[in-house]
C-alpha cells in the first residue's frame, strides 16, 4: 500500500489532541491533503471525507470520547478510509475512549489501522495544582513522530487495505456508563477581563456571550476550559474540586500507549 498524502480530523479545545496529531503527521513527512476541525459547530449534516490516510484525534472526557466530539464524528462519511485513531487524556486514565473511537469511526466508514493514547495537560490543571502540565512535551512529541513513521512503514508492507488485521486496542465493551451532566462553567474575573471576546469566538459550543459582562451558560458549557487556557489576561477561571483531586492522585507520569497492526509475515 502506498500512501501519497494524509488528512487530519480533530476536536481539540485546549490544543493537545491537535499537537499530537500534527506530530504524528510530521513523522510521516507526507503532504497534508485536508484538515477537518470538529472543535467548532458545523452546520452541514454530513462531512464527506476523502480516502487518504487520516489521523483522527480527540480528548477523553470521563473515560469516554468527549460527547460533543462523538456527535460531530457521526457527521463524517468515509469509504474505506484508513484511519489512525488517537485519544488524549489528562494523566488519569482513558478507560474506554480509544475502543469507543475505534468502533465509531468504523461505523462512519473508516478502517482503523493503528491507535494511540497520549497524555495532554489536564483541562483542570492550574499553575498551583498542575496535572500533566506542558504535555505533550518533547518526549511525547518524539514518540508521536516515530509512531507516524512506523505506522507508514507497516502500511507499506500490506498489498491492500483489506489485508490489514483488525485493530485491537485497550478498553471494554459495553463502555463505561456516561454519568448525567452536572451543569457548571468557568467564571470571569471582571477586573482582569478586557472584553476582547476571544472566549466567545473559541467556545466549541457557543456557551459564552457578552451581556453587561462576559457570561457563560452552565447548561451549555462542556467544561473543556478552552476559554480558561486561551484567555490572554487570565480572566477566566474554572473552580472545580477535581483540580485538587487530580493533583493529589495522578501526578505519577504516564506514558503514551501505541497499538499497531502486526506486520505481514514474509511468504516464500
Ligand atoms: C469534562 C472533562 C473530562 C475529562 N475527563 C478525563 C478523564 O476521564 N481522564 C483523563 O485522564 N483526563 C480527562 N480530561 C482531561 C482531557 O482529556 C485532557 O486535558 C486532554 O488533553 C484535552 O484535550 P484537548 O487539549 O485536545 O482539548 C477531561 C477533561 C474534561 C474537560
Amino acid at each position: 500500500m502506498t500512501t501519497k498524502s494524509i488528512q487530519l480530523i480533530y476536536f481539540s479545545p485546549t490544543h493537545t489532541s491537535l499537537k499530537v496529531a500534527n506530530a504524528i503527521a510530521e513523522g510521516m513527512n507526507l503532504p497534508m491533503s485536508n484538515e477537518i476541525d470538529l472543535t467548532y459547530p458545523i452546520k452541514d449534516k454530513d462531512i464527506i471525507v476523502n480516502n487518504q490516510l487520516t489521523i483522527i484525534a480527540v480528548p477523553t472526557y470521563a473515560g469516554r470520547v468527549a460527547p460533543i466530539a462523538m456527535e460531530r464524528i457521526q457527521k463524517l462519511k468515509a469509504r474505506e478510509t484508513p484511519a489512525i485513531i488517537i485519544v488524549l487524556y489528562g494523566n488519569r486514565d482513558y478507560e474506554d475512549a480509544l475502543i469507543e473511537l475505534r468502533d465509531q469511526v468504523k461505523a462512519q466508514g473508516f478502517i482503523p489501522v493503528a491507535g494511540g493514547a497520549f497524555i495532554g495537560e489536564h483541562s483542570y490543571s492550574t499553575e498551583v495544582m498542575p496535572t500533566a502540565a506542558g504535555r505533550p512535551d518533547e518526549s511525547d512529541t518524539l514518540i508521536a513522530k516515530n509512531f507516524g513513521k512506523a505506522v507508514l512503514q507497516q502500511l507499506e508492507s500490506f498489498n491492500h487495505l483489506n489485508d490489514i488485521p483488525a485493530l485491537h486496542v485497550k478498553g471494554n465493551f459495553p463502555y463505561k456508563e456516561n454519568k448525567p451532566k452536572t451543569p457548571a462553567t468557568p467564571t470571569t474575573t471582571y477586573e482582569l477581563c478586557t472584553q476582547c471576546q476571544l472566549c466567545i469566538e473559541i467556545c466549541p459550543v457557543e456557551a459564552i456571550e457578552l451581556k453587561e459582562e462576559i457570561v457563560s451558560d452552565p447548561e451549555t458549557c462542556i467544561k473543556c476550559c478552552a476559554c480558561v487556557k486561551d484567555c490572554p489576561n487570565g480572566a477566566r477561571v474554572f473552580n472545580t474540586p477535581f483540580t485538587e483531586f487530580l493533583f493529589k492522585n495522578f501526578h505519577e507520569r504516564k506514558e503514551p500507549e501505541l497499538f499497531m497492526p502486526t506486520p505481514k509475515k514474509a511468504t516464500y
